[in-house]
């Protein structure tokens, strides 16, 4: 069998650091389910970047008095370091602003524009007469004309997640003076012709989507269902975005969320064209039987489970999403993420105090898969001390430390296996079966769950035998013990490598085996004609795991072990919570 799966991951926009929110919500699931992928053998691309357009790259440019690139280069520098720490595997994790991306958007622009998918006409937009500028998208806020929700921004709303053109709004005001006396003024743009699509894509969504999580599916059914899709405006007047590849357009651009999409096919081109077979993105793209992901937050379902299947609908010949995972929202201490309020935990000032493997244990564990979840310091401490430290991490620890001490530093040789030896061995087994289905539905949260559990019953057999009484009377017996509990942490090891790969790795090493089950992620220079960018790349050749169950050879040299994880200290809440409330 050799499947093949492309994993595509919502792109981070390049105007600030990510928060635990983001990594919850979209980038850590993904890494979850490409890790387990490769270990079944199948065929696995994740591709990413940095989305570098649109106005919340400019907007922040404007507050700090930098240049858009500026702050591109800023935090697409940053989130290329920081998904390397969390040890997100990116075959290509790239950005926007490449001479690649835009040649494929172009492309495609102008293959919409030619089967009659995009058309020209004027329109209103809104233009600030005392700032005398355009007021596109994050430039413009007032009420939702859906859900009345009164900070709506001009291209959607953060309440009831609805997307409009700022036109729509009511009672619009600058964002930029405060202006409410804003002027429309006609313009000439781009329209994606939406209402064309409404059709096909109501066909696509009525076969085979039992697969889909309900919040997703409900959504996309009812707005194709309604059957009210109309032409949408693609470009703006803006100067920061894909140039426009048509004559007297030069002052505008086109809009960023039409060309992030994009990014999904083009970061596989530009994958393609970095293994030195530019074709190869045909693969993954034009083979029907390739399943793709789009991992994303719920924020994003508009795009991805409509605009984004519509565009490659139109552009003809290519797959689309077979799954688009959303999650919900995590909060934290019971309140939203809020960056202007302070209440944000953003991810390198986290991995500056603590380990990865905890932080990915916690958000996995109370994953916001269909509704929303609370980030709370006091859960990640209690379940960082007893569930990773005292149940899986002192199991681990015990086992090997006992065996590396009392039977010379290697695997013992068994006798003959007793009914519990034989029950737990079957366990582990079976896990990998049960395990591995909830992980290919996208059930992390069940998935991880059900490792932890196989981690207990590991703890309760160590408990009932009690090799440190046993070796006093029956060395041979306990041979045969530690031999048993040694597969089973092996066999643990491999069921927890996609969740939390870089301890995983440590025990692979302390049980003696040499080279790496996750394969190595690294950060590269990439050289275009014209430009060069930073890049995330993760070497899947250098994987040696394997998901199946151990086969722990006898004799095995073990390693020195170490714990795998560290226990907090209980005033790490209350110095957390003070921290982020801007009293530390
Ligand atoms: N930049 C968007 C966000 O942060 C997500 C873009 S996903 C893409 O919400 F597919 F369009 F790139
Ligand atoms: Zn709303």
């Amino acid at each position: 069998m050799n499947e093949k799966i492309l994993v595509c991951v919502a792109w981070p926009y390049a105007s600030g650091d990510r928060h635990l929110g983001h990594v919850a919500g979209a980038y850590l699931p993904p890494d979850i389910f490409a890790r387990y992928q490769r270990l079944q053998g199948r065929k696995a691309l994740m591709v990413s970047g940095s989305d570098t357009h649109g106005t919340p790259i400019t907007v922040r440019a404007e507050q700090e008095g930098l240049t858009p690139r500026q702050v591109v280069d800023r935090y697409h520098s940053r989130f290329v370091q920081t998904f390397m720490d969390l040890g997100l595997s990116f075959d290509l994790f790239t950005e926007t602003d490449t001479e690649n991306h835009w040649a494929v958007t172009q492309d495609m622009f102008l293959s919409h524009l030619e089967k009659g998918y995009i058309y020209r006409d004027t329109t209103q937009q809104l233009y600030c007469t005392r700032c005398q500028r355009w007021l596109p998208d994050r430039y413009v806020e007032g009420t939702c004309p859906f859900c009345g929700y009164e900070d709506a921004r001009g291209d959607q709303c953060d309440h009831c997640g609805h997307i409009y053109d700022a036109i729509e709004l009511i009672n619009p005001r600058c964002k930029n003076c405060g202006y409410s006396d804003i002027e429309s003024r006609e313009t000439e743009h781009f329209f994606l012709d939406l209402g064309k699509l409404n059709e096909p894509l109501l066909e696509w969504i009525q076969q085979d989507k039992e697969h889909w999580r309900p919040n997703v599916l409900n959504f996309t059914r009812a707005e194709l269902e309604s059957g009210e899709l109309r032409g949408r405006p693609i470009t703006r007047d803006i100067d920061w975005g894909v140039t426009i590849p048509v004559e007297g357009f030069e002052d505008k651009r086109i809009y960023v969320w039409y060309d992030a999409v994009i990014g999904y096919l083009s970061a596989t081109k530009e994958w393609a064209k970095i293994t030195g077979d530019p074709e190869r993105w045909r693969e993954w793209w034009q083979d029907p039987a390739v399943r793709i992901y789009n991992f994303i937050g719920k924020d994003n379902i508009p795009f991805h489970a409509i605009i984004w299947p519509g565009m490659l609908y139109a552009y003809g010949d290519l797959n689309l999403p077979y799954d688009v995972p959303a999650n919900e929202y995590l909060n934290v201490e019971g309140k939203k993420f809020s960056t202007s309020r302070g209440l944000v935990i953003e991810v390198p000032d986290f991995l500056s105090r603590y380990d990865p493997d905890p932080l990915r244990y916690m958000l996995t564990i109370n994953a916001p898969e269909g509704r929303d979840v609370n980030f709370t310091w006091e859960e990640f401490l209690r379940r960082n001390n007893e569930e990773l430290v005292a149940t899986w991490g002192n199991l681990a620890n015990r086992v090997l430390t006992f065996t590396y001490k009392r039977f010379d530093q290697q695997v013992p040789e068994p006798g003959e296996l007793g009914e519990a030896d034989k029950a737990i061995l079957a366990g582990a087994e079976a896990a990998f079966e049960t395990v591995g289905q909830l992980i290919d539905s996208c059930k992390f949260k069940a998935a991880l769950t059900e490792v932890m559990a196989l981690a207990h019953e590991a703890n309760r057999y160590l408990d009932e035998k009690a090799p440190w009484l046993q070796i006093k009377e029956d060395k041979e017996a306990t041979a045969t013990t530690m031999y048993v509990i040694l597969r089973v942490v092996d066999s643990l090891k491999t069921l927890f490598t996609p969740f939390l790969p870089f301890s995983c790795q440590r025990l692979h090493e302390y049980l003696g085996y040499e080279g790496s089950i996750i394969g190595r992620i690294y950060i590269d220079t990439l050289q275009e004609e014209t430009r060069s960018h930073l890049a995330l790349r993760y070497d899947a050749s250098e994987l040696t795991g394997e998901w199946a169950p151990s086969q722990l050879p006898p004799g095995q040299a073990l390693r020195q072990p170490a714990p795998l994880f560290k226990k907090l200290d209980e005033s790490i809440v209350e110095e957390e919570i003070a921290r982020m409330t801007g009293g530390a």
